[in-house]
């Protein structure tokens, strides 16, 4: 309720506040997944209502706290039955700090996951999922605790290696302050009264 910021084109945002505060509602309604009940989300000034749902998605890429593996192997999984050439799902990888533990498994990316296969710890899930949502190359990257199982050593590494990728729209939600304060701009969801009694 009452709610209103802009988040800016090429610029990295934390979203954040405590659990329950609305910021996956909010996600989701940028994702137009559900819209708002009063009020607007405008991209560029135009109601999101009025924008074509495919083009706008096509934009956008999102990774969260579940990550679902398919069956097949970790390249398949990263590629996730998109068109994209190896070279961006390596390159995909790498920004998530993937690689370094694929290339540890018997068969590296042609690792077979699923029901029957190697056990992928949190975090490495996670990784995955990372490397999924980057290898569209998206414009906008959405991350709601999408590196919550990480320890913080590669959890930083992962965010300083998005960051260089520049010009890319950031939007992390994340419950942890060192990641909220690596992003340019700040939203926080807590109400006003309990933001002052902090101070
Ligand atoms: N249209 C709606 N009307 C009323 N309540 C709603 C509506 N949509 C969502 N909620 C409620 O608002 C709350 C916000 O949940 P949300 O998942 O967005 O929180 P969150 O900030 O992502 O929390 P967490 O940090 O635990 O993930 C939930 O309790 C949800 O049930
Ligand atoms: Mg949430």
């Amino acid at each position: 309720r009452n709610l209103s910021f802009s988040i800016r084109a090429g610029e990295t945002t934390a979203l954040t506040g405590p659990s329950g505060s609305g910021k996956t509602t909010i996600l989701n309604m940028i994702l137009d997944l559900n819209p708002p009940t009063q009020g607007m989300i405008a991209v560029d000034g135009r109601d999101l209502a009025t924008i074509d749902r495919s083009s706008w998605l096509k934009l956008l890429s999102v990774s969260g706290q579940d990550v679902e593996l398919m069956e097949g192997t970790v390249l398949d999984n990263i590629r996730f039955r998109r068109d994209i050439p190896d070279e961006d799902i390596r390159w995909a990888a790498d920004v998530a700090c993937a690689t370094e533990f694929i290339e540890d498994l018997p068969y590296g990316f042609d690792e077979w996951l699923g029901d029957e296969a190697i056990r992928l710890s949190g975090g490495q899930r996670q990784r995955i999922g990372l490397a999924r949502a980057l290898a569209s190359r998206p414009q906008i990257l959405i991350l709601d605790e999408a590196t919550s199982a990480l320890d913080e050593e590669t959890e930083m590494r992962v965010f300083s290696a998005i960051k260089q990728d520049a010009g890319r729209t950031l939007i992390v939600v994340s419950h942890r302050p060192a990641v909220a304060r690596l992003m340019k701009n700040q939203i926080d969801l807590r109400p006003p009264a309990a933001i002052a009694k902090l101070r």
